[in-house]
Formats: structure tokens, C-alpha cells, sequence
């Protein structure tokens, strides 16, 4: 009696045959570690949400970027949060604005070993928190926003970045940057494209961490999480615009749509776990809940097993130490 005939479970036996089999590894270098520094402060700030992230100053942030340079990752990318907002974000495009001051920094301390990536978008520099202009109705203006970016563009080019991200989901935002960028002389500036990007409510953390004064939402820029469609549309337009690597975001609660881009791109497909993703593991393992260690690992394994190439994590530093151990 032989039954039964297959037995999958040979392949599981022992540690050794598991990591003979595994489909998916990660490797450091797939891991962009995000980073936030705040004007104005004369030592990091925690953020309270985020446990274990703060607001660095640009000192620290020199030394964090160093710190994960040797952990091996691949890239960096920077956030700014200036001292003063206002209605068109003014501080985001200034030449010696704190998110340009930080590009300088981490390329001129790291700018060798890690991709050095900036955030194109204006809520980090808005009063309003939107990330765009307004217009007089109040609503967000799409085609004035996009001038803005492209100013954006090309002072973070200027100041020395290697890829920049444009977050703010404005129709033709990667077309206008390409051109931007080029137009300036910059035609070897990269842009990761965050093509895909759902209006999450686990972006809360974040919105901490950057002091948003956003009131609402942003459901009429971000994708409405019922719809899967969007997400390819918008990959075809991205690519044709002129990006270099696509990105989905948030990972965990979009890894179909992760697949369905990673099967259709013909480019690099990035992920992008955000703050809530990590608040939500670091309060249930503080709690006692859950293993942290092993949640961490498998939250990553997942999103690159559903074709998230590139990952960006808050655990990118750590992540990289656990796997080289
Ligand atoms: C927009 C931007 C956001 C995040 C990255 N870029 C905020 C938002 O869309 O509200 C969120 C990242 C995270 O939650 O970790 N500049």
C-alpha cells in the first residue's frame, strides 16, 4: 500500500532541502530604507506611531544613511519636512530647501554605495497637506500641480539625486518630470514612478511623521482600493511617460495588484510597505502578539513572492542584518 502516490512534503523535511527550494529569496540589496528629516531640530524626534523611526536632523540622517550603506541595502529615500509650510509649498522647490540640503548630504556621504531617491510631492511642504496646489474651489488642481513638480524635479536633480519619486498621483505627472528633467540637462536623473498607489488608511503613521495638516482625504488622486483595472492603465501611461521602475503602494494589502503589474511591466517593480504596515507588526509584537522577527521576514518574503522586486520597508536596515546573520 503505497498511498499516498505525491508527497510534497519531502521537500519540507529539513531545513537543509527548504532552502534548497525556495522560489523566493531577498538579498540586502533589494531593500530602500525611507528616511525622514525635519528642519529646525537639534536632535531626532521619535515619531510616536512608528516606534523605533524618527525625524532626523540632517546630522543624523548622515549617520543613519552610512549605517545602512554598511548593512548593504540598496537605496535610500528621503522625505522633508520643512520648518515652514504654505499654499503652494514653497520650501520644496527652494535650491537649499531641507529636502535638497539632505540630498546634498546623504550623496555626498553615501552617494557612492546607495541609490539616493527624494519624494516628488508637495504634501510634505503644503499647510493644507494636500499633495498639490488648490484651486480656488478648493479642490486639487492637477495641471497647476504639475507645474510644480516639475520645478520640484529639477532643484532635487540640481542637489544631486539619482532617482526621484513622484507620489502625488497627478494625471501626466511622469511625462512632465521626464521632460522637465531633460529639458535641464538631466536626462541620467532616474524616476521611480509610484504608478500604483490606493488611497490606504494605513498611511496614518506616515502623515505623523511628515507633521501633515492634512484634513479628508485624498480619494480624488489615489486609487479607490476596490479597483484592480486602474492600476494597469495607469502602469501603461507611466511607462509610456518615460518611467524606470514602477511602484505599488501599499504591498501587503495590494500584493494581487503587485502580480498583476509584475506579470505585465517591462520594468523593475517596486513595493512600497508603508508606515502602517510596520505600526501595525511593531504594536502586536510589543504586545506580545506576534513573533516581530519572524512577522518582519514573512511580510517581506510575501511581497516579493507576489513580484515586488525592490521593497521599500522601514525595516530595510534591520531586514538586511537578519539576512546576512
Ligand atoms: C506622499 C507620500 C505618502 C507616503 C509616501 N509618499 C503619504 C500619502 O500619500 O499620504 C506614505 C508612506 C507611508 O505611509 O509609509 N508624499
Amino acid at each position: 500500500m503505497t498511498f499516498p502516490d505525491s508527497r510534497p512534503r519531502r521537500l519540507r523535511t529539513t531545513p537543509a532541502v527548504r532552502r534548497l527550494v525556495a522560489e523566493t529569496r531577498l538579498h540586502p540589496a533589494q531593500l530602500i530604507l525611507p528616511a525622514f528629516v525635519r528642519e529646525g531640530i537639534g536632535e531626532p524626534v521619535p515619531v510616536g506611531s512608528m516606534p523605533g523611526v524618527v525625524q532626523h536632523t540632517r546630522d543624523s540622517l548622515r549617520r543613519a544613511a552610512a549605517e545602512a550603506a554598511e548593512a548593504g541595502i540598496g537605496g535610500i529615500m528621503l522625505f522633508g519636512v520643512p520648518e515652514h509650510k504654505d499654499a503652494v509649498g514653497s520650501a520644496g522647490t527652494d535650491p537649499d530647501g531641507i529636502l535638497q540640503q539632505a540630498i546634498r548630504d546623504v550623496v555626498a556621504e553615501v552617494g557612492e554605495q546607495l541609490v539616493v531617491m527624494s519624494d516628488l510631492c508637495l504634501d510634505e511642504f503644503t499647510d493644507h497637506g494636500h499633495c498639490g496646489v488648490l484651486a480656488a474651489d478648493g479642490s486639487v488642481d492637477n495641471d497647476a500641480t504639475l507645474e510644480r513638480y516639475a520645478e520640484m524635479a529639477v532643484v532635487q536633480a540640481e542637489a544631486g539625486v539619482h532617482m526621484v519619486g513622484p507620489s502625488g498621483m497627478m494625471d501626466g505627472q511622469i511625462g512632465v518630470v521626464r521632460r522637465a528633467l531633460d529639458a535641464a540637462g538631466y536626462q541620467d536623473t532616474a524616476i521611480l514612478a509610484y504608478t500604483a498607489k490606493y488611497a490606504s488608511a494605513l498611511y496614518g503613521p506616515f502623515r505623523e511623521a511628515v507633521d501633515s495638516g492634512l484634513k479628508g482625504d485624498r480619494k480624488t488622486y489615489q486609487q479607490d482600493l476596490a479597483n484592480a483595472r486602474e492600476a494597469l492603465r495607469e502602469l501603461e501611461l507611466d511607462v509610456a511617460e518615460g518611467a524606470d521602475l514602477v511602484m505599488v503602494k501599499p504591498a501587503g494589502p495590494c500584493l494581487d495588484i503587485l502580480r498583476a503589474v509584475a506579470d505585465r511591466s517591462p520594468v523593475p517593480v517596486v513595493a512600497y510597505q508603508i508606515s502602517g504596515e510596520y505600526s501595525m507588526v511593531e504594536a502586536a509584537a510589543a504586545n506580545g502578539w506576534i513573533e516581530r522577527e519572524r512577522t518582519i521576514m514573512e511580510s517581506l518574503l510575501s511581497i516579493s513572492r507576489a513580484g515586488g522586486e525592490q521593497i521599500l520597508t522601514y525595516w530595510a536596515v534591520e531586514a538586511a542584518r537578519m539576512l546576512r546573520a
